[in-house]
């Protein structure tokens, strides 16, 4: 397929200051003489930012690089996941066409498209807000047929549900993506036949649909103030280095979404995205906790077990051999000390589990050690007990 640029072009390409920044941040990873090796992440935060790869945005990324400008159109050109033409305002959606997506139904989707969005592939849509594609397999097979919108995959579609996925889109509203008849993540339509322990339990979206919910907008265009630029390397004099403050609000703008019930992510007070003065910058960081660093009360803690016994402690879900450990490690050996957990103290527990973080929540240990220590027992304490498990 020929890929040519687009006959239109704006007169002139800037990154905003913060992907300027991270851009910087991205050329100083190679030794010098090797800028050149940083052109795939520039040029596709520059397609981030604008949607598109316009020429003035290729030539501008090779100008940063000191490299010809025919070195980066040739990139920009090669990779198909570069978009040569401009795209939807609101998204650009790519179907996939490939085998088990086209069995499923893939067509028909794309009739769709060429229904609500426009006739041909790359065009976009009258109202300027969309644009769509047929790509090549894009590894979600299980799921089939899906189309990616933005940085996601929505997943297990049938027309009428693109549709109105469209029809968001179009209001402005952000579909949640991952499948959408209902799966959980690519088990088996009929529920999961084995590893039912792994079970989701109480989680509503699996991995990567949470993360979507928690970012809560996910085809917007980004303009470098998502997330903080990590160069450690360049600590002692660039003013890149991510900051608690940064990172602070990082946190905020993802605790400022959320998933309605009817599925549709709704963005909440506009995130904190002002500039920081240069001086404020510079300046040695005072390390500020963030509010996730100090949530949450100490519940009461022991140096050690009561008359030099502690309770069995992997008897509770979701507790193996290295978190009973770090428990102990804690002060914590006792269903009774665990039952008696309030929410506050759930959270400095949770906040204190290194490399186990939000377990006891997750898990809701609370619940199963108030059995325990009442002399009960839980479905899988049982089944720990015949070693089923
Ligand atoms: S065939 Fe569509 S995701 Fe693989």
């Amino acid at each position: 397929m020929l890929r040519r640029l687009h006959h239109q072009q704006p007169a002139s390409f800037a990154f905003t200051p913060e992907n300027l920044k991270w851009a910087e941040g991205q050329i100083s990873k190679f030794p010098e003489g090797r800028q050149a090796s940083a052109i795939i992440p520039l040029l596709w935060r520059a397609q981030e930012q604008e949607g598109w790869l316009s020429r003035p945005a290729i030539e501008g990324v090779a100008d940063m690089l000191g490299l010809a400008h025919i070195r980066a159109l040739e990139v920009a050109t090669f990779y198909f996941m570069f978009q040569l033409h401009p795209v939807g305002s609101v998204a650009h959606i790519q179907v996939c066409g490939t085998l088990s997506c086209m069995i499923c139904g893939a067509e028909d989707l794309i009739a769709v498209c060429r229904d609500k969005i426009a006739p041909k592939a790359h065009q976009v849509s009258e109202d300027g807000k969309l644009s769509w594609e047929e790509v090549e397999c894009l590894g979600a097979c299980a799921n089939a047929p899906m189309a990616q919108i933005g940085k996601d995959y929505y997943e297990d579609l049938t027309t009428g549900r693109f549709a109105e996925i469209i029809d968001e889109l179009r209001a402005g509203q952000v579909p949640v993506p991952g499948p959408q008849n209902g799966r959980f993540a690519a088990e088996p339509e009929s529920g999961l036949t084995t590893l039912k322990e792994f079970d989701s339990g109480h989680a509503q979206y699996n991995a990567s649909a949470q993360a979507a919910v928690d970012l809560g907008d996910t085809i917007k265009r980004i303009d470098g103030t998502e997330v903080p630029v990590l160069t450690p390397w360049l600590h002692k004099d660039h003013d890149s280095v991510p900051r608690q403050t940064e990172l602070s609000d990082d946190a905020d703008r993802s605790e400022g979404h959320s998933a309605d019930e009817t599925g549709v992510m709704k963005q909440e007070a506009p995130a904190k995205t002002a500039a920081k003065p240069q001086a404020q910058a510079k300046a040695a960081p005072e390390p500020v906790a963030t509010e996730e660093e100090t949530a949450g009360t100490r519940p009461a803690l022991l140096d050690t077990a009561r008359e030099g016994t502690p309770d069995d402690l992997t008897a509770i879900k979701g507790v193996g051999p290295k978190l009973e450990a770090l428990l102990h490690d804690l002060g914590v050996y006792h269903y009774d000390q665990v039952a008696g957990w309030t929410a506050d103290e759930v959270a400095w527990v949770d906040r204190n589990l290194e490399g186990f973080k939000g377990r006891v929540s997750r898990d809701n240990w609370v619940e199963q050690a108030k059995t325990l220590a009442a002399g009960g027992k839980t479905e899988f304490s049982d089944r720990a007990k015949k070693g089923d498990v």
